[in-house]
């Protein structure tokens, strides 16, 4: 029996089986409204049939407020889950998991997890997705709490075992534990933590340990699965065919026009700079090995943060009048002050879909840029173009702030379907 006990009454349960029949047909409102009824109030099958409806009419509609409260439902209906069979209740949780993430609301995921690991202890993945949830939260901390729990039932469950590592790496700064953990789970090459994600940060530490060599063992390894376009080329977010260099000339990209624009106009840009250097942000991702490095965001995901480019009318104007760039939403706009004395480590940003032209202004005498093999310098009033999806370094052995201008712009080869559709990032 799918809904034991439901009741019995042969009213009722036809009842039932019509407002299942409207759910079927898309008559959602006369099927919610045919089960409202309070001699109902306890039937796991007619919470099935409120939660299942609009589900369906948040999804036709393409309506949130109707999709919360389908989450809303689902969640009441899996309060009952003593009375829904273990196939019943995996599919609905299965939904209602689906449906949570998609809202993007992943903290509300922990109660149905919660229920699935109680019903089924014996089945570490509901926790290993327990874990991915907290951490898509930005919870590393009750991702820990799960993952020790884990671990101490199941020592060898390699999902696990690469969380962990993740964990170890990102919150903790313990490079050499991390590193022993990815060893353990990606062992062999093969297995069910077998990730882009997880090579990434298992090479990531070797790095932060200076140790390169073993660093490009485990990016070799990870390019020869297909995770990485190459074993320096280590973006996670990637359109496949694009043409991929370390290095681009203007003159073979559609973006010479704006190059010489930017060029023509450094002086002012320079002045519109230094004039904001009160909004200057500290760059937070961890890149700096040691010095300063601070940055001033125009535009950001292809829009313009507001009132930005009141204060740098010039510089903004030339960004505006290439699409490409104002419009890159898989880039930024910025400017980007170094101290002397800072290192930057080797590092790839995210996505190859754009590539990033920078603007000399200031102090870039003694300032190295390393993008995958090759090493090149600013010049005040000279423009660079690369691809920031290769590994890159850059290091200011010289005197006073450098300061450049950073402009993304597609990647040429991007059709323009893909430039308006592709998740901004
Ligand atoms: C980077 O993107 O890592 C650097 O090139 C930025 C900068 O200011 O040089
Ligand atoms: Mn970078």
């Amino acid at each position: 029996d799918v809904w034991p006990g439901e009741p019995s009454d042969a009213y009722w349960r036809q009842q039932l089986d019509s407002a299942e029949r409207e759910l079927r047909q898309g008559a959602w409102s006369s099927a919610i409204a045919r089960v409202g009824a309070t001699q109902l109030r306890d039937s796991a099958r007619a919470r099935y049939i409120v939660a299942r409806a609009l589900d369906a009419e948040a999804e036709a509609r393409r309506d949130n407020r109707l999709l919360s409260r389908a989450i809303a439902a689902y969640l009441d209906l899996l309060k009952m889950n003593e009375r829904l069979s273990d196939k019943k209740l995996l599919e609905v949780a299965s939904r209602t998991l689906d449906r949570i993430q998609f809202r993007g609301n992943y903290l509300n995921a922990e109660p149905v997890y919660r229920l699935l690991i109680r019903r089924f202890p014996n089945e570490p993945s509901h926790r290993n997705n327990l874990t991915i949830s907290f951490l898509m939260a930005n919870r590393v901390d009750l991702a820990e709490e799960v993952l020790k729990e884990t671990l101490k039932r199941w020592p060898d469950d390699r999902i696990a075992l690469a969380h962990y590592g993740f964990v170890l790496k990102t919150k903790h700064n313990q490079y050499e534990k991390a590193v022993e953990f990815f060893e353990k789970a990606l062992e062999g090459d093969t297995g069910p933590a077998n990730e882009a994600r997880f090579y990434y940060h298992y090479g990531d530490s070797l790095l932060l340990l200076g140790r390169p060599d073993e660093a490009h063992e485990v990016h070799k390894r990870g390019a020869k699965l297909g995770h990485f376009l190459s074993p320096s080329q280590r973006s996670l977010y990637n359109v496949p065919r694009l043409k991929g260099s370390p290095w681009w000339n203007i003159e073979d990209t559609p973006y010479l026009r704006l190059a010489k624009a930017l060029e023509k106009s450094w002086k002012e840009i320079l002045k519109e700079g230094e004039a904001a250097k009160a909004l200057y942000e500290q760059e937070k991702e961890g890149l700096k090995e040691r010095g300063e490095w601070s940055q001033l965001d125009l535009f950001v995901r292809g829009q313009e943060i507001p009132d930005r480019c009141k204060r740098a009318p010039v510089t903004c104007a030339i960004v505006k009048s290439e699409p490409a760039a104002a419009g890159c939403r898989r880039g930024q706009v910025k400017f980007s002050a170094m101290a002397a004395g800072t290192h930057v480590r080797a590092h790839v940003g995210p996505t190859n879909c754009r590539l990033r032209m920078h603007l000399g202004l200031s102090n870039t005498k003694d300032t190295y840029i390393r993008v995958d093999k090759e090493i090149r310098q600013w010049q005040p009033g000279k423009v660079l173009l690369f691809d920031d999806s290769f590994e890159h370094e850059v290091w200011h052995n010289g005197t006073g702030t450098r300061l450049v201008l950073i402009v993304d712009v597609w990647h040429p080869q991007l059709t323009p379907a893909e430039r308006r559709q592709l998740p901004a990032i």
